[in-house]
């Protein structure tokens, strides 16, 4: 375990089968599809590359770069889009797929505006969810785990662009942030 790392909640083991029990779950609902998976930069990047290899239908890829306005500071507007989708969403059944939902801010925002850019569907995929968090109407459809109000690492996720890679989520020691 990383020196900085309080305790690992996820092992690369766990976060495999999960990932895997979900993409076969939803791979079934779209028979006969093909999926736009969306991936929403960066902390999803490694959630997004175990859990589209086992899809089965065929699926496009892309991805999207949105800001995080910090929970509990923006009660409303807009989502700060920094890099848009390189596909038209109408008509489509999109697959969004996230690291955490914590506010709900940015994932509320962005399903109204694919929804609002014609497409057909969105569903919604995360890999951990923190309910406790939550300011914003939206739940996922498919969630790895739940998690209590910690600030956790690794599998993608960082603090000040630290220990994306990782192969399992930890606990980050108070320490090295300050808390
Ligand atoms: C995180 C996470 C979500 C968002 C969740 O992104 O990936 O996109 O915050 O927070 P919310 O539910 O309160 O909106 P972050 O801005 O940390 O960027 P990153 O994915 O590049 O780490």
């Amino acid at each position: 375990m990383h020196a900085d790392c309080e305790k690992i909640i996820f092992t690369e083991e766990q976060l495999k089968a999960r990932t895997t029990e979900i993409a076969v779950e939803v791979d079934k609902l779209y028979a006969g599809k093909r999926p736009l998976v969306v991936g929403i930069l960066k902390g999803s990047i490694i959630f997004y590359a175990d859990f589209i290899r086992h899809l089965t239908v065929p699926v496009e890829l892309d991805f999207m770069v949105v800001s995080s306005y910090g929970s509990g500071t923006v009660s409303s507007g807009k989502l700060n889009i920094k890099k848009d989708l390189d596909r038209d969403v109408k008509g489509r059944d999109v697959i969004i797929v996230e690291d955490i939902i914590d506010s709900g801010f940015t994932l509320a925002n962005l399903k109204s505006l694919l929804l609002e850019r014609g497409a057909a569907s969105v569903l919604i995929v995360t890999l951990l969810n923190k309910e406790e968090r939550r300011e914003y109407d939206i739940k996922p459809d498919y969630n790895c785990f739940d998690i209590g109000d910690e600030f956790v690492i690794g599998y993608g996720l960082d603090y000040d662009e630290q220990y994306r890679s990782l192969p399992y989520i930890a606990v980050l020691k108070k320490s090295v942030y300050g808390g």
